[in-house]
C-alpha cells in the first residue's frame, strides 16, 4: 500500500500494542541490484510494518516489503524534493514515538550523500531510539558493475567521493582536490553540470585527455557507461541522452572498463567510446 506523503503521520497515539517509543532503523538499499542489499536490510525489509523510501530505492528492492506494510515514499531526486528534509525528519520522529518500528529506506548508503546523518541527528536530538544498516554506496556498485576499478596500482592510489550538486550560495567543490593525479574521483549528482564540472578539472590541472565516464542506473538492467575524456564527455554524454541518476567518474582507471565491464544487461546499449580514450 503505497501512501502520498501529503498524508498527515499518524501522531498521538501509539501502534496497537504498542507500550513503549518505537524505533528507526536507517537502511540502505544499496545502488539497485536487490541482490547487493546486506543480509541485515533484507530481513528487516521482510519484516518491516512501516516503510519509508526514497523515489531512488528500486522497484527489485521495494519488492522485498511484504504487502501488509505501509509504504510511505518521501521522495528526492536531485533538487525536486517531494518532502523537505525536515518534514523527513520530523515524520520519523512522530512515528517512532506513536511506537512504530519504521524502516527509513534510502538509496546507496545512509551516510554518503543521502543526508542519513541529518535524520540520526533529528531521532538522536528527540531520544528515539535508532540503528544504521550501511549499504553499497552507489560509486562501490559502479565500480564493480561497470569495470572501473577505484584504485588500481600505478593508476589511482586514492579515490575521493565528491558532490557535484551545491546548495545555493555554497561555495563549489574543492576543485585542487579533485584534479590531483593518479586520483580517481567519483562525483555524485553533478550530470547536470557535467560540462562545468570537466572544465574545472582542467583549469585545476587535469590534462583534457584524462578518461572520464558517466555511468547511468549502474547495477540495475538500464545500465549504460559512456567513456570519453573530460574534454569529449559532455558531448558523448549528450549525444547519448544519459539522465539521472548518474555519476561521473575521472581518472586513468576509467581505461580499464572495456576490458572489465562484465556486467551486460539486456537492456542496455555498450556505449564504451574506446577510439576517444587513446
Ligand atoms: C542523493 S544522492 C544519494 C547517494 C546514495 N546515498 C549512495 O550512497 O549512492 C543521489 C545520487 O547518487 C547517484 N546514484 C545513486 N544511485 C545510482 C545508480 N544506481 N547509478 C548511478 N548513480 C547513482 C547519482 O549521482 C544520484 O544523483
Amino acid at each position: 500500500m503505497e501512501q502520498d506523503v501529503g498524508l498527515a503521520p499518524r501522531t498521538g497515539h501509539r501502534a496497537a500494542g504498542a507500550s513503549a517509543p518505537g524505533k528507526v532503523w536507517l537502511v540502505g538499499a544499496g545502488p539497485g541490484d536487490p541482490d547487493l542489499l546486506t543480509v541485515k536490510a533484507a530481513r528487516l525489509l521482510a519484516s518491516a510494518k512501516v516503510v519509508l523510501h526514497d523515489l531512488l530505492v528500486g522497484d527489485g528492492v521495494m519488492a522485498l516489503v511484504p504487502p501488509a506494510a505501509r509504504r510511505i515514499c518521501v521522495g528526492k531526486r536531485d533538487r525536486r524534493h517531494t518532502l523537505p528534509q525536515e518534514e523527513i525528519n520530523a515524520l520519523l520522529v512522530q512515528l517512532a514515538a506513536a511506537g512504530e518500528q519504521v524502516v527509513r529506506l534510502k538509496g546507496g548508503d545512509p551516510y554518503v550523500f543521502g543526508r542519513g546523518g541529518e535524520e540520526a541527528v533529528a531521532l538522536a536530538a528527540a531520544g528515539i531510539p535508532f540503528e544504521v544498516v550501511p549499504g553499497i554506496t552507489s560509486a562501490q556498485g559502479m565500480s564493480a558493475y561497470a569495470g572501473i576499478p577505484l584504485t588500481h596500482r600505478g593508476h589511482a592510489s586514492s579515490v575521493v567521493f565528491a558532490t557535484g550538486h551545491c546548495r545555493e550560495g555554497a561555495e563549489g567543490p574543492d576543485w585542487e582536490m579533485l584534479a590531483r593525479p593518479q586520483q580517481t574521483a567519483v562525483i555524485y549528482m553533478g550530470l547536470g553540470a557535467l560540462p562545468a564540472i570537466c572544465r574545472q578539472l582542467v583549469a585545476h590541472g587535469l590534462p583534457p585527455d584524462t578518461p572520464a565516464a558517466v555511468v547511468q542506473q549502474a547495477t540495475t538492467p538500464h545500465q549504460r557507461v559512456v567513456c570519453g575524456t573530460l574534454l569529449t564527455l559532455p558531448v558523448l554524454a549528450s549525444a547519448r541522452e544519459i539522465a539521472p541518476p548518474a555519476l561521473i567518474v575521472v581518472g586513468e582507471v576509467v581505461r580499464m572498463h572495456p576490458s572489465l565491464g562484465w556486467f551486460a544487461p539486456v537492456a542496455a546499449q555498450s556505449l564504451a567510446e574506446e577510439p576517444s580514450l587513446r
